[in-house]
């Protein structure tokens, strides 16, 4: 029972009945990864697919420099470890616990059936996986962008878009990664995004409390560094 109820957390499932996820459910095994963990390592096998019901991952790979290139941050709700089920090769990132991380786990055989057995998971797969495209394409063209003051505006617009609320026309990230996470999601120095933050707030973009980010008037900011 607690799995299923887990299960209604990620969006994958979110078209099926009680008795389906039920179904779903009991072929998954629950784990949990401490924050620092490394959950899947690039290049080995992929036996399982991760759904994620609370804490968050980060997707990593190293550039040839040996730096840690984020690729994308991962929340409750969401799914990873699915690509090398469905294309047969090895893992493509490793993954790794932003904090205390809780999933569920689906072996490659029972991934496979439940996608044939249910439609509308395999369209909301795809749906998931088309975003996520869009996601790096836009990406790769900011990351090639030389100003890294308007990179990082762009990784926090893109952080803001997977997890802020917003709240009269503002945008609160209640827990932005840290300065060096934002740095390796956008090509650039932990220096340079202490900086960049500065300048940003001290322009009236943005608020800062700790970790949370607030994005004062987000149309603004949109049009300033978006267009
Ligand atoms: P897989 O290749 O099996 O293992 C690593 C996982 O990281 C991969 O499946 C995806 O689930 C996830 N992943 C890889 N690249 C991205 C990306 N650009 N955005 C979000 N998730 C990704």
């Amino acid at each position: 029972m607690k799995k299923i109820k887990l299960l209604k957390s990620v969006s994958l499932f979110w078209d099926l009945s009680e008795k389906e996820l039920g179904y779903i459910s009991e072929k998954m095994i629950s784990r949990h990864y401490e924050a620092g963990q490394l959950i899947l390592l690039e290049e080995s096998d992929g036996e399982q697919c991760f759904f994620v019901t609370e804490g968050s991952v980060k997707i990593t790979r190293l550039s040839k420099e040996g730096r840690e290139v984020i690729l994308a941050i991962l929340n409750d709700g969401d799914f990873f470890g699915e690509m090398s089920l469905l294309d047969g090769e090895s893992r493509s990132a490793n993954v790794i616990a932003l904090e205390d991380t809780e999933v569920l786990t689906l072996n490659r055989n029972d991934f496979l059936l439940v996608i044939k057995d249910y439609p509308q998971i395999a369209i909301q797969l795809l749906k998931v996986m088309a975003h996520r495209l869009r996601k790096s394409d836009h990406q790769i063209a900011s990351l090639s962008l030389s100003d890294a003051e308007k990179r990082i505006a762009l990784c926090i617009l893109r952080i803001a878009d997977e997890q802020g609320i917003i709240q009269k026309g503002n945008v609160r990230i209640a827990k932005a990664p840290i300065q060096q996470d934002i740095a390796n999601m956008s090509g650039t120095s932990r220096e340079t995004v202490s900086r960049a933050l500065k300048i940003l707030e001290n322009e009236g973009y943005l608020k800062r409390n700790g970790r949370e980010l607030i994005i004062q008037n987000y149309t603004k900011f949109v049009k300033e560094f978006d267009s």
